[in-house]
């Protein structure tokens, strides 16, 4: 392995699939890189963050179907709900980016042909049962229902088999070069836990890896025979290459290849351990240092997902607590690696616990006593004493163990230890009670020196928070009337002792407001829409067609002639349309709002010069219209019978 430069650290998260709004454990991932990008930044490292959207493939040509979109307009849609939510959360990324994008399907497909010449992907024939919903076939033991198919083992729903022509990749000739990578690097999967599971299940023996489509259209083609397109997970996995340059800039890709941490959520471990590094073999690039598979959010004791109707929204949360609450409650709360049940009530009371009393209470307290008793400005510091030197050398041990925690990336042991010493300040200050050395002019010198020592520990502690808490860090460091942001100062300078007034210090305001459990129950219950796919985007200005191009669409009179359901989806209608010159199929997104009779010998209108796509297999040759109310179609019919084919205009 190339060995780079020890200055450079490169996180990224899974890139997203814009079928859906981000929830909350989607944040879960980035929040926890966003806190490493932060830290090695203080640490002097030269960081990319890379996250963003996986936008190709069946999943998200299927949900664009059904909403009536292009599967490039529904992308354009959910990422806009992602960048804002970064933004809200205050993620740093360095580059955010769409699987769409032209540089990375040019990478995809150089990288694609490369393995093709070298002869670890060659052209077979595939049979296998699909799930649609994971983008995924099913592995081979999966039983065989008693009704003759297979069920998804992950999300539950029916798998259909599909047999094509396809492209593999030589996956079984990687069997044993993992294996032998594995043991040399254990640290290439963590926790050890995954890593077992990992050694244990490519022992098992792989198999070739069939890498394209033909029954997907939307997808990067395949160079030279187009009408393959490139499995999703082949694509997507590349983003980690081509979103630092690999085939554009081979200036910055030398610097931050190989990565030093994927992060991701469990349920994708087996694509990132085993598939990537076994790509990344057969092309010839050094393996990424680290994959950590962290554990899932639940939400009632199960796996919070879209399919199954139970994610949190997060921007609900945002709105009523901000971004680094929520960062530090997600954080704080389970190790990286195990499951956690996200609570309304857990939440609530660590926030008040945590926050509003450990730390706001304390930066609070101790800030109004500052500008009470000394104007704001602390000098004539009293004599160090020893119980004051104890109480420096703490923060020494703190920090000590804060920085290997974050080194290990233990995010929930470093807030634990942070939490620990900002009960040692609380009890520096109940031990010394300076309220009551206020009340005696002779102790002023030993009153400043408390108060002092108490503000080197919030000074010193909240920029140990930096990474988790951005926000708040920043905020007590303004209040400690400083002007320097954390960030700017390097950890190699962070000492006890560094405090000196610059600007007197203020009356505080409160950091943390007590936020009230029936009140934000309540609140989170009022505000749960069902479907949020509607982009609370960017409000755009409208923009005006001329006649002309109104004029290009050719709106028709269609009657239906048959209807049926689309097998295996509950909102799509196959319908055969008479257009008065000839008959028509079209596959239509309405099956919610009418039973397939219902619509049998009904007219409405067609765009019927569209151009025809495969949805779901099937060619629909033509688009009905219909209204969108409340997230279900509703179709404007005409108040008289007439001819099919009538022009619309
Ligand atoms: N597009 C693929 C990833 C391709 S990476 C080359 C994908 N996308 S996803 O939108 O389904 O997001 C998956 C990731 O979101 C998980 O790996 C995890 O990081 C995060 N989470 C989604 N639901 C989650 C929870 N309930 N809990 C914690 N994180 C989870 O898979």
């Amino acid at each position: 392995m190339v060995e780079k430069s020890k200055q450079t650290f490169y996180v990224t998260t899974p890139i997203y699939y814009v079928n859906d709004v981000p929830h909350i454990g989607h944040a879960y991932t980035t929040i926890i890189a966003d806190a490493l990008a932060r830290y090695h930044r203080l640490k002097g490292f030269e960081v990319f963050f890379l996250t963003g959207t996986d936008e190709h493939g069946q999943k998200i040509e299927k949900t664009a179907a059904e909403k009536g979109l292009t599967p490039k307009e529904l992308a354009d849609r959910v990422v806009g709900r992602f960048k804002e939510l970064w933004k809200q959360l205050n993620i740093s990324c360095d580059y955010f980016i769409r699987t769409t994008e032209q540089f990375h399907e040019a990478g995809v497909q150089k990288i694609f042909q490369k393995l093709l010449e070298k002869g670890d992907i060659y052209k077979g024939t595939y049979q296998g049962w699909y799930c649609v919903s994971e983008e995924n076939f099913l592995s081979e033991d999966v039983p065989l229902e008693p009704e003759g198919y297979k069920i998804c083992p992950d999300c539950g729903r029916k798998a259909i088999l599909i047999e094509e022509e396809s492209y593999f990749f030589r996956l079984s000739a990687y069997q044993q070069p993992l294996l032998e990578f594995y043991q040399q690097n254990p640290q290439f999967v963590r926790p050890q836990t995954r890593m077992n599971e990992v050694v244990s299940f490519v022992k098992q023996g792989l198999k070739d890896l069939s890498i394209t489509r033909t029954t997907v259209k939307w997808g990067i083609p395949v160079p030279g025979d187009p009408k393959h397109t490139i499995y999703v997970w082949f694509d997507a996995l590349h983003n980690y290459l081509t979103g630092i340059g690999y085939d554009w800039n081979p200036e910055l890709f030398q610097r931050f290849w190989p990565a030093d941490v994927h992060l991701i959520g469990k349920d994708i471990l087996r694509f990132h351990a085993i598939f990537w590094p076994a790509f990344l073999m057969a092309a010839g690039f050094p393996l990424p240092r680290t994959v950590y598979g962290h554990g899932w959010w639940l939400k009632d004791e199960t796996k919070m997902s879209k399919s199954k109707g139970n994610v949190l929204d997060p921007y609900l949360i945002l709105k009523k607590v901000g971004a680094d609450p929520l960062r530090y409650f997600l954080l704080r709360e389970i190790p990286i690696g195990q499951d956690g049940n996200f609570s309304h009530e857990g939440f609530v009371q660590r926030l008040n616990s945590d926050l509003a009393n450990d730390l706001g209470n304390l930066v609070q307290r101790t800030l109004t006593m500052v500008f009470n008793y000394f104007q704001g400005t602390l000098n004539e510091i009293g004599e160090e004493k020893e119980e004051d030197r104890k109480f420096a050398s703490q923060f020494e041990e703190t920090r000590k163990r804060v920085v290997e925690f974050y080194d290990d990336y233990a995010l929930n042991r470093a807030l634990e230890e942070i939490w620990t010493y900002l009960n040692v300040i609380n009890k520096y200050l109940a031990d010394n009670e300076p309220w009551k050395l206020a009340k005696a002019p002779e102790s002023r010198p030993r009153l400043a020196r408390v108060l002092y020592q108490a503000v080197c520990a919030i000074k010193a502690t909240s920029y140990l928070l930096y990474p988790v808490m951005p926000e708040t860090a920043g905020k007590i460091w303004e209040l400690l009337g400083l002007k320097q942001a954390p960030q700017e100062m390097p950890l190699t300078d962070l000492k006890f002792y560094d405090f000196r007034t610059e600007k007197p210090i203020p009356k505080p305001e409160a950091l943390f407001p007590r936020i009230d459990l029936n009140e934000f129950i309540g609140e989170m219950e009022k505000q749960n829409a069902p479907d949020k796919l509607e982009p609370k985007a960017e409000v755009k200005k409208m923009e005006y067609i001329t006649y002309d191009e109104f004029k290009k669409m050719d709106l028709r009179v269609a009657k239906v002639l048959t209807a049926e359901r689309v097998a295996g989806t509950n909102k799509l209608l196959k319908l055969q349309i008479d257009l008065g010159t000839e008959q028509r199929q079209i596959i239509a997104g309405v099956a919610e709002s009418y039973a397939p009779e219902e619509l049998v010998g009904k007219e409405f209108i067609v765009i019927a010069n569209l151009q025809p796509a495969v949805i779901r297999g099937i060619e629909s040759q033509g688009m009905l219209l219909a209204a969108e109310a409340e997230g279900k179609p509703i179709i404007p019919f005409f108040d008289r019978e007439l001819p099919p084919g009538t022009k619309v205009k």
